[in-house]
Parts: structure tokens; sequence; C-alpha cells
């Protein structure tokens, strides 16, 4: 069979490491503006890594000085402007589909590495990726306001989900901007370091992911971020339905691994540790 072309290298870069897999937004000049083009790319590029063996957890950041300074306001705003309904309709779907629902369900962990400006339409694929890091001196910022339109796409709803209303109207109607410290204490990110340690520290977090059962982790993601939108009743039934679907599918069968290493052979403490794989 011949070995498929990677559909990364324009608007992408794809980097492995380690069982990293670095996905770069690659249009440093524009610092980073997410264009039409760039959404197929990245529709294409994180549909091959879910099942890339190289990418065991995928680290979401930008080439050069922004993570994303937001939606193009060339490439795609005014680019749409002047085509069919159903052409614009097609290239919104195009931009929601990898910011949002393929990062939101996506099969392996993603953490945003926010290593600089971080406007608009680049929260949402920063809130939808599973954990964020940013470094101190990245900018981030709902600048919407300031250009004459609404936090649209599905940026109002992403914030909503993370920051408190106050502090979501607050920056909605202001478009001030603030630090990674800051927007670690706006739940934007969970955590917020010097420059020169963001690297280091989200390679840190990876590495800790990569150790835990890929099964259990991928099983854990999507329970936790389905059963948030249903009530109490539904969520018990569906997580109590995904933990029994976890042991079926789980080719490690982490569980007995677990019960057994613990309460058998006294190997270790889940309480402090993780069983041997
Ligand atoms: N869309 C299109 N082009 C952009 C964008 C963008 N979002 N951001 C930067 N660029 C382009 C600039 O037009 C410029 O292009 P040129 O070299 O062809 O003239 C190039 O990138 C460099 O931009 P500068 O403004 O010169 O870079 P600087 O480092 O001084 O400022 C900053 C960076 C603060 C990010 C600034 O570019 C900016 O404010 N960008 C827009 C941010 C924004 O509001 N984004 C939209 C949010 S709304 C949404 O996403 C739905």
């Amino acid at each position: 069979m011949t070995k498929q072309q990677d559909p990364w290298g324009t608007d992408v870069l794809v980097d492995f490491e380690d069982g990293i897999a670095w996905v770069q937004i690659n249009r440093p000049d524009k610092r980073n503006a997410m264009s039409v083009g760039l959404a197929h790319e990245m529709n294409a590029t994180l549909d091959a890594l879910e099942i890339d063996d190289r990418a065991g957890v995928i680290v979401l950041t930008g080439v050069g000085e922004a993570f994303s300074s937001g939606m193009d306001l060339k490439d795609f705003f005014r680019a749409t402007d002047g085509v069919s309904d159903v052409e614009r309709m097609r290239a919104y779907r195009s931009t929601r589909a990898w910011q949002w629902r393929t990062l939101m369900h996506y099969a392996k962990p993603t953490i945003a590495m926010v290593n600089g400006w971080c406007f608009g339409g680049a929260f949402t694929p920063l809130i939808c990726c599973d954990l964020a890091i940013s470094s101190d001196d990245a900018v981030f910022g709902l600048s919407e306001i300031n250009w004459g339109i609404i936090p649209g796409g599905v940026v109002s709803k992403a914030i909503s989900t993370v920051m408190s209303d106050r502090k979501a109207m607050y920056y909605v109607m202001t478009g001030e901007k603030f630090d990674g410290k800051k927007a670690a204490e706006l739940n934007l990110v969970n955590e917020s370091v010097p420059a020169d340690q963001l690297r280091a520290r989200t390679t840190e977090l990876a590495k800790v992911l990569l150790e835990k059962n890929p099964t259990v982790l991928r099983q854990a993601r999507m329970g936790y971020k389905y059963a948030r939108y249903m009530d109490w009743e539904q969520a018990a039934e569906y997580l109590t339905a995904k933990g029994d679907q976890t042991t079926f599918v789980d080719p490690e069968k982490g569980r007995q691994q677990g019960l057994k290493q613990f309460l058998d052979d006294k190997t270790y403490r889940p309480g402090l540790g993780a069983y041997s794989r």
C-alpha cells in the first residue's frame, strides 16, 4: 500500500517528539490568523493524527510570536463576504469542525500551548483543547467589539463554559487585553509560566498523560465532557454504562490490573500513583 502524503506542511506544521505531536499554526507573517485554507488543512491534519501512532498527545500552538490572532479578517471574513450563502456556510462549517467539534471530542488528549497573541476566534480551539498552558507574556483579548462584530462562531458559548458570567461579560463588552497570568485567574488556561519555561512545562504535562492507560484516559475525558450537559439521573446512567464500556474496550484490562496490584500483590497505592503498566 502506498503511504498517504501527510496533509500538513503549509499553514500547519507537525513535529513529533517522544509521543507528542506539536501541531503548529504556521502563518507567522499574519500572526497565525485563521483563514479558510487553514481550516481545511487543520481538519485533515487532526483527522490524520487521530490514527497516527507517533501522536499520543497533541499540543496545539503557533509558529512565531502568536498563538493565533483570531479569524483572518481578509482570508476568512472578507473572503466569504462575496460568495454564495452555501459557500459561506461551508467555510464556517469547516472552521467550526476543527476548532470545536473535533477538538472537543478528539480521541487523544489535547493541550493548547499559548505562546503569544491570542484573540477572538482563537479562544474556541483554546477552550476546546482539554488543557491549556500559557506563557506569562501572552496577550489575550476578545477584540471583536473593537472592530465591530460580536464574539460569534462559538466563542461566546465557549467562554461561558470556563469563565464566570461577570468576567466573560466584562471582556466581551470592553475588548480589554490581558496577559497569561490573568488568563489563568479567569480559568481560560490551567496555568501560566514564564516564556522560557513554556515548552518544558508543556512537555512535562504531556508526559504525565502519556504514562496513563490511553483507553481509560479517552473514556474519562469523554465521560466528563458529555456528562456535564446531562442532568444527574442521566449522568449517573450514562457514566455507569461508560464505565462498563471502558472495561469492555480496554485491551490493557487496566481495572483488573489496578485491583490485583493493590489488593493481591500490594505493590502500589492508587491514591498515590498509577498501577504498573
Ligand atoms: N486577520 C488578518 N490579518 C491579520 C490578523 C488577522 N486577525 N492579525 C494580523 N494580521 C496581519 C496584518 O494585517 C499584517 O499583515 P501585512 O503584513 O500584510 O500588513 C500582519 O498580520 C502583521 O500584523 P501587525 O498588526 O503588523 O502585527 P503586530 O505584531 O504589530 O500586531 C496584533 C499583532 C496585535 C495581533 C495585530 O495584528 C492585531 O490586532 N490583529 C488582529 C487581532 C484581532 O482582533 N483578531 C480578530 C479577532 S475577532 C475573531 O477572531 C472573530
